[in-house]
């Protein structure tokens, strides 16, 4: 199995994962941007089922390479530029990864698997991870997004991840490689770099700085625990329908409000002696991103019925054990946060 992006949040869960329960043999291709470490990785290094290469899924050359050297019959796409506040800033660097770097990876892995037999060609998946935001916003009154909600993406961040699903979709209708596609709803987990929601308010309230809440904080997300997620994808690989995009979600819709306070009262509950106390002292409500999308909501129904697939973590035990997770791997937050690792990597490996 060829993995992209695999030393990300949700890759390295994923990467772990297959290793425990499966015997598959993975190659893990990722650019190690700043949200790709390998200190996500450190308890796998020396499996010998396991491969790391540092490069860019927009490097066709690798892309060839890799295809000839390691003969994949699944190809995991996880690879791109994921923090939407990012890709408000810098725009660019998510068109490059997300629509043109998938475009790369479809084109190599289309030559590829046209040269295969006619048995290895129906064999094959190309699995693309993608999101729920390319359906855009949600009233408070509408049903949640279906696999059939006319795309509607609003952030450059969404909008690239859309491009591509539509790139996904067409290698399927033109060509007929066999591609499946999952749009999820927000993970939570272990290994999530610390800008993103949860993992920056649990960061911020044990160092007693202030909690950043956009706008009024009532904006809602649909929060899986990201073990689940791998579960999905995984099954979706195995059992699902080439040229078809499943819906995953929690069944978990919340204010932003509310999850920053429940992460507050589990803090209070793990830390009574940090220096602000209780921990909502922190809570400070900030100017809105732009653009926001007011909520999320996914219809998983049909990955349910056809597949078999619903989440088992509740959004109560998930989050106190990421809690948890955080509070015994601060070494890991002050890592991935430090320049120093960052040239470290750059020193030890070269793309
Ligand atoms: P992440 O930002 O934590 O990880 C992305 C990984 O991709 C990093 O390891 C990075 O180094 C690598 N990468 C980036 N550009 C690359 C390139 N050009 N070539 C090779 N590797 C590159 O992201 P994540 O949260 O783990 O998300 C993984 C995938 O799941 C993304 O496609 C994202 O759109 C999708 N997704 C995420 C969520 C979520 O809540 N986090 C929900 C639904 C879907
Ligand atoms: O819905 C799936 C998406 O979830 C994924 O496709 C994205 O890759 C992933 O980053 C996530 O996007 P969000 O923008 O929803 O996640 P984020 O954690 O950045 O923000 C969650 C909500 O919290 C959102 O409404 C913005 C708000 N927020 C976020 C940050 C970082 C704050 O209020 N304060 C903050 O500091």
């Amino acid at each position: 199995m060829l993995i992209t992006g695999g030393a990300g949040f949700i890759g390295s869960n994923f990467v772990r994962k297959c290793l425990s329960d499966s015997s598959v043999d993975l190659v893990n291709l990722d650019k190690l941007t700043y949200a790709g470490n390998l200190c996500n990785l450190e308890d796998i290094v020396g499996e010998s089922r396991y491969v790391f290469i540092r490069g860019d899924i927009c490097d066709r050359h690798l892309l060839a390479k890799i295809f000839q050297d390691y003969q994949p019959s699944r190809v995991v796409h996880f690879a791109a530029e994921s923090h939407v506040d990012r890709s408000i800033h810098s725009p660019a660097d998510f068109v490059q990864t997300n629509v043109v770097g998938t475009f790369t990876l479809l084109e190599e892995s289309r030559a590829y698997w046209s040269a295969l037999s006619e048995n290895d060609r129906e064999n094959f998946r190309f699995l693309h991870v993608s999101t729920d935001e390319v359906y855009g916003t949600l009233d408070a009154d509408d049903p949640p997004f279906s696999e059939s909600t006319p795309y509607a993406p609003n952030s450059p961040y969404s909008a690239s991840k859309a491009g591509a699903d539509h790139l996904v979709r067409a290698y399927f209708h033109t060509y007929g490689l066999p591609v499946v596609t999952t749009n999820c709803s927000n993970n939570y987990g272990p290994y999530q770099f610390p800008e993103k929601l949860i993992p920056l308010t649990i960061h911020r309230a044990i160092h007693a700085e202030a909690i950043p809440v956009y706008g009024d904080g009532r904006n809602i997300r649909d929060w899986l625990y990201v073990g689940d997620h791998c579960d999905a994808i995984r099954l979706v690989i195995a059992r699902g329908k080439p040229g078809e995009a499943y819906n995953v979600g929690g069944g978990n819709e919340l204010l932003n409000i509310e999850v920053v306070r429940t992460l507050c009262s589990i803090l209070d509950d793990l830390r009574p002696h940090d220096p602000v106390f209780p921990h909502e002292k922190l809570i400070t409500f900030v100017k809105d991103r732009p653009g926001h999308d007011r909520r999320y909501a996914m219809n998983f129904s049909k990955i349910r019925s056809e597949l078999g697939w619903s989440p088992r973590e509740t959004f109560e035990t998930g989050l106190r054990k990421t809690v948890e997770w955080y509070l015994c791997n601060q070494k890991w937050a002050s890592q991935v946060t430090s320049d120093a690792h960052r040239q470290w990597l750059a020193s030890q490996y070269s793309v």
